[in-house]
């Protein structure tokens, strides 16, 4: 058993380096950025940091299968969409033999694509093509008002120094969309965007959590508590209890993992979100090791280290919904996934309310049986009653107990 308590705390050291390394990887020419996306069309990259606080956006465009004959361009369009209006950073190999990178409006159907400054400032520009991929570094300075906008890309021959017509292929059409710089997800005019990296970084976390200290950790208590009570679920319930737990432990301690990542990329700190968060961890393994450490079942100190296992077990369920409340609000997802939540919670409080009377029924009419059949038994069981839990334990006593 020990051995098996050890395997799942190296396992879930190993699953939250894992989940933590495999959270998306929004590296490109050694910069690292909190957020990217995959654009749908013409073999395209957005990468980006956005800052709160001053409304900055440093973003890298990067579009892959580039020559040296080709321009390519990325744009916010921030009053219309499309083409005309596109507020756009350009770059190509000029006839230097250099990667030149400049911003132009564009105001209308062919374009001149001279360098000019755009309705937004950008502070900085550059460029580099590498092996055919081109990326273009910038800081944008966002209008104010918004931090979702109309994006287009673009990629076309260039002649002479200058920029010609790009191709009408399907793909050339279709290089529009939206971006939210802060939340991190993009859409695309062909219906293929969808939710960004760091929206997904959120999703996979919530979902991570919720299930792991939301749902598996009740479940795992009342398997504990309630199995008890049948007579043939003796000693199965303890399996059936660490193992839940244990596998709510793994899940949960990667889910903590995604968690403290985005809390070190967030520009916004939730402290409360966060130090609960911690003190769950600290708590849940807390009660893993706890496991390690328990007294046999009739040492004198079982019944002090079921005390604190009951204590620390039962603030963990309260501080993990309390947590995945908090987590809702901030996280703010449709609705329907928070109402879900509740229903499940409902459900399973239901569960315990009706499981807890049936437990104090078979209790109390075993008790009695008991009472008729070993008189002296009874009463010296009654003596330690502290809780339903120990009264189920005071059957125990009539039989022996194989030792867990
Ligand atoms: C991202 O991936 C690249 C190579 O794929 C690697 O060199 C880099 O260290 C990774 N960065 C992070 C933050 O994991
Ligand atoms: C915006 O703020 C960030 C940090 O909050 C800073 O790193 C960046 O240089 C600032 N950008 C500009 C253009 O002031
Ligand atoms: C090519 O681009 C570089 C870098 O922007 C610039 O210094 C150089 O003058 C450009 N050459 C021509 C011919 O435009």
């Amino acid at each position: 058993m020990d051995r098996f308590l050890k395997t799942v705390l190296f396992s879930s050291i190993l699953v939250s380096v894992f989940v933590s390394s495999c959270a998306q990887n929004c590296s490109v020419s050694n910069n690292i950025f909190t957020s990217c996306n995959t654009l749908p069309v013409l073999n395209s990259y957005l990468y980006w940091n956005y800052h709160q606080a001053n409304h900055t956006a440093d973003i890298a465009y990067r579009q892959t299968g580039v020559t040296s004959s080709q321009w390519v361009a990325w744009a916010l369009n921030v009053g219309g969409s499309g083409m005309v209006g596109a507020q756009c950073l350009v770059a190509f190999t000029n006839s230097s033999g250099l990667v030149r990178a400049y911003t132009t409006p564009v105001n209308g159907y062919g374009p001149s694509m001279a360098a000019g400054a755009l309705s937004f400032n950008v502070p900085r520009i550059s460029a580099e093509l590498n092996n055919g991929e081109m990326v273009i570094f910038a800081t944008l300075q966002l209008p104010t008002g918004s931090t979702s906008f109309n994006q287009v890309w673009q990629v076309g021959p260039v002649s002479g120094d200058t920029p010609q017509e790009h191709a009408q292929a399907s793909a050339n059409k279709e290089s529009t969309g939206t971006v939210d710089f802060a939340s991190g997800s993009t859409t695309s005019s062909s219906g293929g965007g969808g939710v960004g990296s760091r929206q997904r970084k959120k999703n996979v976390h919530g979902v991570l959590n919720v299930v792991s200290w939301g749902i598996l950790v009740p479940i795992g208590a009342m398997t504990a508590r309630y199995l008890k009570v049948f007579k043939s679920a003796d000693p199965a319930w303890f399996y059936v209890h660490v193992a839940c737990q244990c596998s709510a432990y793994i899940v949960g301690v990667a889910g903590w993992a995604t968690g403290l990542k985005l809390g070190s990329e967030s520009p916004i700190v939730y402290d409360t979100h966060r130090n609960i968060g911690i003190t769950l961890f600290c708590l849940g393994t807390l009660q893993v090791f706890a496991l390690l450490l328990r007294p046999k079942k009739d040492h004198k100190f079982r019944f002090y280290w079921n005390l604190y296992h009951w204590s620390v077990g039962y603030a963990v369920i309260i501080l993990s919904i309390v947590n995945i409340f908090e987590g809702f609000d901030i996280l703010d997802p449709e609705k329907k996934w928070k109402r879900a939540y509740i229903g499940v919670l409902i459900f399973l409080g239901a569960t315990a309310v009706l499981l807890e009377a049936f437990t104090w029924f078979v209790v109390i009419k075993r008790k009695k049986s008991d009472t008729e059949k070993y008189p002296d038994v009874a009463t010296r069981n009654g003596v330690n009653g502290h809780g339903g839990a120990s009264a189920v334990n005071a059957y125990g006593g009539t039989r022996p107990r194989q030792e867990i």
